[in-house]
């Protein structure tokens, strides 16, 4: 498959379907609590995206079910909302979620504390991904390359003695949720694609606190770290421009 290069147009586009994946994020974010199902987040963005007329990216996809991911704890990716997994004091959730507007995706995500008692280390892990996500991000320019990319992510997580995920990674989007290229969270500055005006991808650091070995469970969705350590997942979908990169979901 072929990287698809965006008009401005397009990107305009983009913009939109990415501004209401936030909105979607920041209302279930606030939906977040101990004693909260991750249903019942699933049931929050559901209904705004209704309400937005927005179409869901992931219900469907792949036969996946639901309009969010909901992954807590020691899950990576992928987790299946459900009224029987409720929040307690102390967890991390991770909330991905996407939406079509007018044939244009958007795809980002957030992972979230539950209540305060969230131990330092935990806090922690969600600071460094978030802060290996910005650092990625910052290479995004016509002439980098996704090494360029991978390796920025890579660097402020192993600077931390946390661990990338490889199994998972990002990729192109547009009016796909996945498009050329695979963009990784480790690399080689110099290495691998060049990147172009009009290309958007989404970038998604999957970061373990243990070891980086994850496994997919029996319902064939959630990925789960190996070793039982928690992780966390941050997202954006970021557009090509000859200005640099620009955040199309925030
Ligand atoms: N952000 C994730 C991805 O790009 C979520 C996809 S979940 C799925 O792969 F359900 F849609 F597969
Ligand atoms: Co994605």
């Amino acid at each position: 498959m072929a990287i698809i290069i965006k008009t401005p147009q397009e990107i305009e586009k983009m913009r939109r379907s990415g501004q209401v994946v936030r909105e979607v994020l920041e209302l279930v974010r606030q939906a977040v609590r101990a004693g909260a199902s991750t249903l019942d987040l699933e049931n929050v963005a559901a209904a705004k995206m209704k309400e937005i007329g927005a179409k869901p990216a992931f219900k469907g996809y792949r036969g996946y079910p639901c309009v969010l991911c909901t992954s807590v704890n020691e899950e990576v990716v992928h987790g299946i909302p459900s009224a029987e997994r409720v929040l307690r004091d102390g967890d991390i959730v991770s909330i991905d979620t996407g939406v079509i507007i007018d044939g244009y995706y958007g795809d980002s995500a957030i992972t979230v504390a539950v209540g305060s008692k969230v131990a330092p280390q935990t806090q922690r892990l969600l600071d460094v991904t978030r802060a290996s996500l910005e650092s990625g991000i910052r290479e995004v320019r016509p002439g980098a390359t996704l090494g360029d990319v991978g390796a920025a992510v890579q660097e402020v997580v192993e600077a931390e003695g946390f661990s990338v995920v490889r199994e998972f990674v990002g990729h192109g989007i547009g009016t796909r949720l996945h498009e050329d290229p695979q963009v990784p969270n480790y690399g080689r500055r110099g290495q691998g694609q060049k990147l172009r005006e009009g290309m958007v991808i989404a970038i998604e650091p999957m970061v373990n606190a243990g070891r980086p070995d994850v496994q997919v469970l029996s319902d064939g969705w959630t990925a789960v770290t190996q070793d039982g350590s928690l992780s966390a997942h941050f997202e954006h979908t970021v557009a090509v421009t000859a200005e640099g990169a620009v955040i199309l979901t925030q």
